[in-house]
């Protein structure tokens, strides 16, 4: 009985992620956001959830701001910052492929309530 509660939170929960991914794809259309830049932004979604919304145990990157994303990405990229994954991350993109990814997460909408306090926002909910 336990399992099969558990198994319809989970679909539910899927559900959910799913009907804002649609959005969001609607949402980047109307932004020009590229599709280079998506394709990228996709390569994050495994640790860092859908369109940057962490399901935890990684930050939230939806409604970042993107200075501050800007910081803590060359922070990775020029080892001023150490990290355990994301120096590799930070270390194939190009400045203007870091530009772009501040820009998409800065306007993607934040769904999940997991936050790490230091980070600002765009004021996006
Ligand atoms: C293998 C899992 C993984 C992938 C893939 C990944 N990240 Fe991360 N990210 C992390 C972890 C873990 C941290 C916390 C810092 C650390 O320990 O590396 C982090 C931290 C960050 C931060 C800093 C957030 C903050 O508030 O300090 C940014 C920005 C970020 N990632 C962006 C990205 C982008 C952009 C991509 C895709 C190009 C990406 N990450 C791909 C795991 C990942």
């Amino acid at each position: 009985m336990k399992r099969l509660q558990l198994g319809i939170a989970l679909s539910c929960c899927w559900m959910w992620i799913a009907s804002f991914s649609l959005d969001a794809e609607e949402n980047n259309a109307q932004k020009n956001i590229s599709h280079a830049t998506t394709t990228l932004a996709a390569s994050c979604a495994a640790c860092h959830g859908p369109q940057g919304n962490s399901l935890g145990g990684t930050p939230t990157l939806a409604a970042l701001n993107k200075e501050y994303f800007i910081q803590r990405m060359q922070g990775f990229k020029n080892g001023a910052i150490s990290s355990t994954v994301m120096h590799h991350h930070a270390k194939g993109l190009k400045d203007e492929e870091i530009t772009a990814l501040a820009s998409y997460f800065a306007t993607q909408q934040r769904h999940t309530p997991t936050v790490a306090p230091h980070q600002p926002f765009e004021g996006a909910q």
